[in-house]
């Protein structure tokens, strides 16, 4: 059975993690899905953006499968910890903009896969954290590193080390999340976000990323030169010279 299904329409790529009776947990073999649906989706010339989603009404994802957890030695929890940030290196930088619509639990993996996406539109169900210390072990899957990138360093060791889960409004309140809708029209929302997305130039949305990713984490003098590329490859691309040439003869109102 696929623990990960993926389905496309409209340049919208949908991948879902499809684990819905252990609350979308992710193992191995979750995990490993999830590196194949994003790498297939970043070579997909059609796929403008990808929303991330959990299967079910409860979770988007419980996180990693504590129940594997239980029984590895160290050695294999750096394989498994190696494999989850795999996961959200490989969500991280595929080229197409990617919004997660975080159905209800994000907590633990799940959380640090949200974190992982571009974009995160909240269920008002939704309930996000990092309950790591709570058994025994700080977030592996990025957690440590990219919740404080979020949300500022202060919240974030106050989520990492009570472990306690928030609501929709306080992750919206802090930043973890961009948005927050009623349950019954999240789905709805974050295609109409990525529709959005995806009526721009491709080529303008992925330098914009570029530009942003890797320039968070350099100095202003890095990230600018970062910005200066990333806009001169646009000058080289069709969609520039299409798209301003369509602005100039816009019917006059
Ligand atoms: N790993 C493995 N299995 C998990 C899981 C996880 N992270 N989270 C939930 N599950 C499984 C449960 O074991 C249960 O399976 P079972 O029916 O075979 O026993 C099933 O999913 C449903 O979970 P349950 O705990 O019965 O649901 P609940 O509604 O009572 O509680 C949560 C929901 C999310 C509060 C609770 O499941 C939970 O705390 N999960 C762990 C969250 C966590 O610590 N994640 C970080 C891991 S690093």
């Amino acid at each position: 059975m696929a623990l990960v299904t993926t389905s496309a329409s409209d340049g919208i790529c949908t991948v879902t993690i499809n684990r819905p009776e252990k609350l979308n947990a992710m193992n191995t073999d979750v995990a490993r899905q999830l590196i194949d649906a994003f790498s297939d989706a970043a070579r997909r010339g059609d796929v403008k953006a990808i929303i991330l989603t959990g299967e079910g009404d409860k979770a988007f994802s419980a996180g990693a499968d504590i129940e594997y957890m239980s029984g590895i030695t160290a050695d294999e929890s750096v394989e498994y910890a190696r494999l989850g940030q795999l996961v959200t290196e490989t969500i991280e930088q595929v080229d197409q903009p990617t919004i997660a619509a975080v159905n209800g639990y994000a907590l633990g993996g799940g959380c640090e896969v949200a974190m992982s996406c571009d974009i995160r539109l909240a269920s008002d169900r939704a309930k996000m954290g990092q309950p790591e210390v709570t058994i025994g072990i700080p977030p592996g899957w990025g957690g440590t590193q990219r919740l404080m990138r979020i949300v500022g360093i202060a919240k974030a060791k106050e989520l990492v080390y009570t472990g306690a889960a928030i609501g929709a409004e306080e992750a919206l309140q802090i930043g973890l999340v961009n948005r927050v809708f009623p349950a019954s029209s999240l789905a709805e929302e974050a295609e109409k976000m990525a529709r959005k997305i995806a009526s721009n130039s491709a080529m303008g949305v992925r330098m914009s990323k570029i530009a942003m990713n890797r320039g968070r984490n350099a100095d202003l003098d890095t990230g600018l030169s970062i910005e200066l590329l990333a806009w001169r490859n646009c000058f080289t691309h069709q969609d520039r010279k299409q798209r301003m040439n369509e602005f100039l003869q816009r019917p006059k109102k």
